[in-house]
């Protein structure tokens, strides 16, 4: 971790002139150089720590450089860095079995990935052989990655450049209780699930449908938590109409809300779930689509049309499997529950504090805090999509905080947290602690 700023800073103009970076015009200033990391922090090239409260992209849950997980990487990497995914190897299997231990109800069999997206077009591609139907139904607030089936079922803007992409999508509304689409009369049609799929199919033709593929609790574009009772009334409407639910649980699956799986917090059991991130904490890429017994066994007497040179890596999934190993050991998920009812408090406290938040949302360790102009017209702070300027009361919030070594995340009005799972008391109050200053920039423009 040896920390030397003028002999590396080839390593920030190389990125910059020869890496093509995620969602950003190629132009922006030098990146910052990291070195190292340990626990939540991570430390740039000036020796200067950086406590991350986003756990990168929502992944490092067992934070930077945990010595098991590295150890058990460099064990596989000395027996078997590599080997086809028709054949056994140990640390697969282990995995394999891990999960089908750990998911919920009766999904048993996996197919393993490099990521979340490659798990989400595998699903939607089972998904229609297997119903023999084409249509999937998504939602306009979610994000299920960036290749091109996953990126046409996320309804967010990032999709808009890669359109018209895949045929068969349509897409419904959000239980975005706080700014409910539908006025948010009592019953809502919209935030209790069932009556406004139900509208859709009426439209669609349900016997066209095969999927709907939902986040459990809405991540990127959120946090959005659905209320009670509308997962259930969601696979209700499935269950009746012969669709699958898929549930992509890429950023919140192993933990994130403090549980084992996002739907657990409903009892909602899907038909194929999707994970990444959390798998593993990212420390190689790894992701799954785990399917439910009724379609493993379909799978017997159909060809499963799917493959990648490196599902089921040796590397990634030995990763996997002292990843689970160690979050049972050092009971991450139950850390992430207790600290989760911690950061709630912390957060509610900003509110009282700071009237330039209007809405505070999440569960387990992913929150999210909504800036609004005025509480009682919620105007937003920054406007959906928001680019430049306009987006700069939500930037100069993460710049004041990132200048004083937290690292916070943006989605337009929205200031995101997401620390890694590992963190103790001591580190949310000094993550909160910077966010606390930095809010009052936002409450200027109340
Ligand atoms: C809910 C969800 N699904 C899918 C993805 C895509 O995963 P990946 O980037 O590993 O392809 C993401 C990434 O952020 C995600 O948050």
């Amino acid at each position: 971790m040896t920390a030397d700023p003028e002999s590396l800073a080839w390593v920030a103009k190389a990125q910059r002139e020869h890496v093509l970076t995620s969602w950003s015009k190629q132009s922006g200033p030098d990146p910052l150089v990291v070195v190292g990391g340990e626990g939540c922090y991570f430390v740039d090239s000036s020796g200067r720590r950086h406590l991350d409260f986003m756990s990168q992209l929502v992944n490092l849950n067992l934070g930077y450089q945990h010595p098991r997980l590295v150890e058990a990487i460099k064990r596989q990497a000395d027996e078997l860095c590599y080997i086809g995914p028709n054949l056994a190897n140990e640390a697969r299997s282990k995995l394999a079995l891990q999960l089908a231990e750990l998911a919920p109800g009766n999904l048993t069999a996996s197919f393993f990935t490099t990521g979340g997206a490659a798990a989400n077009e595998n699903a939607i591609k089972l998904a229609r052989h297997y119903t023999g139907r084409h249509k999937i139904i998504t939602r306009y607030r979610s994000y299920h990655g960036a290749t091109a089936g996953a990126i046409t079922l996320s309804g967010e803007p990032r999709r808009w450049p890669a359109e018209p992409g895949m045929p068969g999508v349509v897409r419904m509304l959000d239980p975005y209780t706080y700014r409910c689409p539908a006025g948010h009369p009592d019953p809502c049609p919209v935030c209790s699930g069932g009556p406004h799929l139900e509208e859709i199919l009426q439209y669609e033709n349900p016997e066209t449908v095969a999927a709907v593929v939902l986040e459990t609790v809405t991540g990127t574009n959120g946090p959005i938590v659905p209320p009670d009772g509308y997962l259930r009334s969601i696979r209700e409407v499935c269950d009746k109409y012969g669709i699958l639910l898929i549930l992509d649980e890429v950023m919140v699956g192993f933990g994130r809300l403090g549980s084992w799986f996002g739907c657990e917090h409903w009892d909602v059991v899907p038909d194929i779930i999707s994970v990444a991130k959390g798998l593993n904490s990212g420390y190689v890429p790894l992701g799954a689509m785990i399917v439910s017994e009724p379609i493993r066994d379909w799978l017997r007497e159909h060809t499963f049309s799917g493959g990648l040179t490196y599902s089921g890596h040796p590397l990634a999934c030995a990763s996997g499997v002292a990843s689970i190993e160690i979050m049972k050991d050092e009971k991450i998920v139950e850390n992430a529950a207790t600290q989760g009812i911690l950061l709630e408090r912390r957060l509610r406290e900003l509110a009282d504090r700071h009237p330039s938040i209007g809405d505070i949302r999440g569960l387990g360790l992913m929150w999210g805090i909504e800036l609004v102009r005025d509480r009682e017209t919620k105007e937003p702070l920054a406007p959906f999509n928001a680019k430049g300027s306009e987006a700069a009361p939500i930037s100069q919030v993460i710049k004041a905080a990132k200048d004083k070594g937290v690292h916070f995340g943006a989605f337009n009005n929205v200031i995101r947290l997401a620390p890694p799972l590992i963190i103790t008391e001591a580190e949310i109050d000094e993550g909160i602690g910077v966010l606390d200053e930095a809010l009052t920039l936002a409450d200027q423009q109340v």
